[in-house]
């Protein structure tokens, strides 16, 4: 059952879902500024979403046979995903978020691909579901940003 292409795939995925979760609440804890009340309770939002989906990536790669990857230093390797600064004024944090948003998109994305060249409709239904979120998630930041 196990497939190369498409669990790799998945490993990227879930090492920038778990990126984007440490930054997104790490902004949550550090933003100021005006809209404080808005962002903090935004990036909530966000990474509660994240951490759910971190366990359900994370089990799909599993129901392909393969170990899911725990260690802290493959995440990092294997990310795009910048790291969060919490110094950062707020609207360079929502912007940054945005950013990273797109860039899990791309990642999605080549999973979906490598999934349907698999023929397996349900990492292809899964990544389309996550594409949905971040997408999303990116309209909300980006309009936060206008
Ligand atoms: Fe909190």
């Amino acid at each position: 059952m196990s497939n190369a292409p498409v669990t790799d795939a998945l490993k990227t995925v879930l090492a920038d879902t778990y990126a984007l979760y440490l930054k997104t609440q790490n902004y949550h804890w550090n933003v100021e500024g005006p809209q404080f009340k808005a962002l903090h309770d935004l990036f909530e939002m966000q990474y509660n979403d994240l951490f759910a989906a971190i366990d359900d990536i994370a089990e799909l790669i599993r129901t392909l046979g393969e170990k899911a990857p725990g260690k802290l230093a493959f995440y990092a390797e294997t990310t795009r995903i910048a790291a969060g600064d919490e110094t950062y004024d707020a609207m360079t944090m929502v912007k940054d978020l945005a950013e990273s948003q797109s860039q899990i998109v791309e990642s999605l994305q080549a999973a979906h691909d490598a999934a349907e060249k698999a023929g397996d409709e349900v990492v292809v239904d899964a990544m389309i579901g996550r594409m949905a979120v971040h997408r999303k998630n990116r309209w909300m930041l980006q309009s936060l940003a206008a």
